[in-house]
């Protein structure tokens, strides 16, 4: 029903009385009118009601009555009150895909789970699931397409720098964030760079994006290696990508001589294997970041035995451990781990 705004409240209150406002859409004001949403429409209400200003017709309303808030609510008809417990509480977000990681006992529920997700975050444009642990030299895993578009191709923004991932073809982790921060803002304008397993190259675009660098940007994985192109062509870079598909412990000793900076090895299931290769490369002072996967009474104090024994071993010597943290939960009792070393 449409009435002019002076007459409103007194048309609102009438409509009340009649027992015909729907209370489940919101009123909108509009141009000087009131448009009131009303659950029925006769003949009788309108001579009832008595005025020449006001018409009745049809339009859209916003709903007054919210949604379900959680994930629990929103299944609490379709999952028993055990199979609740079994919900994820938390998601991944990876541009504008969400990811989400669904225990094994409640798995027969995973599309309707999508389903409610998405409608609690509309915003999203994809709900993903995770399928399987990560694996293989590309680190990457499966995913199930839970609901709305299906693709596994986005863009993810960390710090302002545009990201391409596609999580069925290569590595991508939310989670490395600050440890992509946190690296770039050691870089110095000049430095060269080795990002040995450069992945869609989170580190690389961190780094040439903030210093005056080059950054050579090492994976195996073609895929990854075009994804890192594509990004490169997204960002306003201060320094120099080189992206390179090979091997790195085919790369690295073949290109460079004692005359790197900095390498990153953010390869925690692999790296110890390419520390040899690595050495070949970094010149004396230079700086390693190395990443591992490690357990046990005090893993800080393993990952930097375990450096030390690797340089060493490739005919080198850590002179300064300038830091050890953890850097994520990678499995219950385990860490990812990384050190900054300086080899001599
Ligand atoms: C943990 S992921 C890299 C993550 C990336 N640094 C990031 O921050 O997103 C490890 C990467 O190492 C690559 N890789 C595995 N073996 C390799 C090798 N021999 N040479 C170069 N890259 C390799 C994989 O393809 C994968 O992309």
């Amino acid at each position: 029903m449409r009435v002019p705004v002076d007459t409103g409240e007194q048309m609102r209150q009438k409509i009340i009385d009649l027992g015909i406002l729907d209370k489940e859409h919101r009123i909108i004001s509009e141009d000087r009118y009131l448009y009131i949403p009303l659950v029925r429409y006769t003949e009788a209400i309108e001579s009832q009601l008595d005025s020449d200003d006001i018409e009745f017709g049809e339009r859209a309303f916003e709903s007054t009555v919210e949604g379900p808030r959680s994930l629990e609510e929103a299944l609490e008809d379709k999952l028993s009150v055990k199979e609740l417990g079994y919900l994820p509480r938390a998601y991944d977000l990876i541009g504008d895909i969400a990811v989400l990681e669904i225990p094994d006992e409640i798995r027969d529920h995973a599309e309707a789970i999508g389903q409610a997700f998405h409608e609690i975050h509309p915003n999203f444009s994809t709900v993903l699931a995770k399928h399987g642990a990560i694996g293989g030299t590309r680190r990457v895993r499966e995913y199930e397409h839970l609901h709305g578009e299906d693709k596994t191709h986005t863009i993810h923004t960390e710090y302002g720098f545009r990201i391409a991932v596609d999580l069925a073809k290569a590595y991508f982790s939310p989670r490395l964030l600050q440890e992509h921060h946190r690296i770039a803002q050691q870089v110095e304008d000049g430095e060269v760079v080795v990002d040995m397993f450069t992945g869609v190259g989170p580190f690389a675009i961190h780094i040439a994006g903030s210093s005056e660098s080059t950054v050579y940007a090492i994976d195996i994985n073609p895929d990854a290696i075009a994804l890192l192109e594509e990004s490169i062509s997204m960002n306003r870079l201060k320094g120099e990508i080189i992206p390179v598909v090979a091997d790195a412990s085919e790369y690295v000793p073949c290109n460079f001589n004692h005359n790197v900076d900095r390498i990153i090895m953010n390869h925690p299931s692999g790296a110890a294997e390419f520390v040899a290769d690595a050495c070949t490369a970094i010149h004396k002072g230079g700086m390693l970041h190395y990443y591992d996967f490690l357990g046990g009474e005090n893993p800080e104090s393993s990952v930097e035995h375990k450096i030390r024994q690797l340089v060493g071993g490739a005919g080198r010597r850590v002179s300064q451990v300038r830091n050890v943290r953890r850097v994520r939960d990678s499995a219950p009792y385990e860490y990812q781990l990384v050190t900054d070393v300086v080899v001599h």
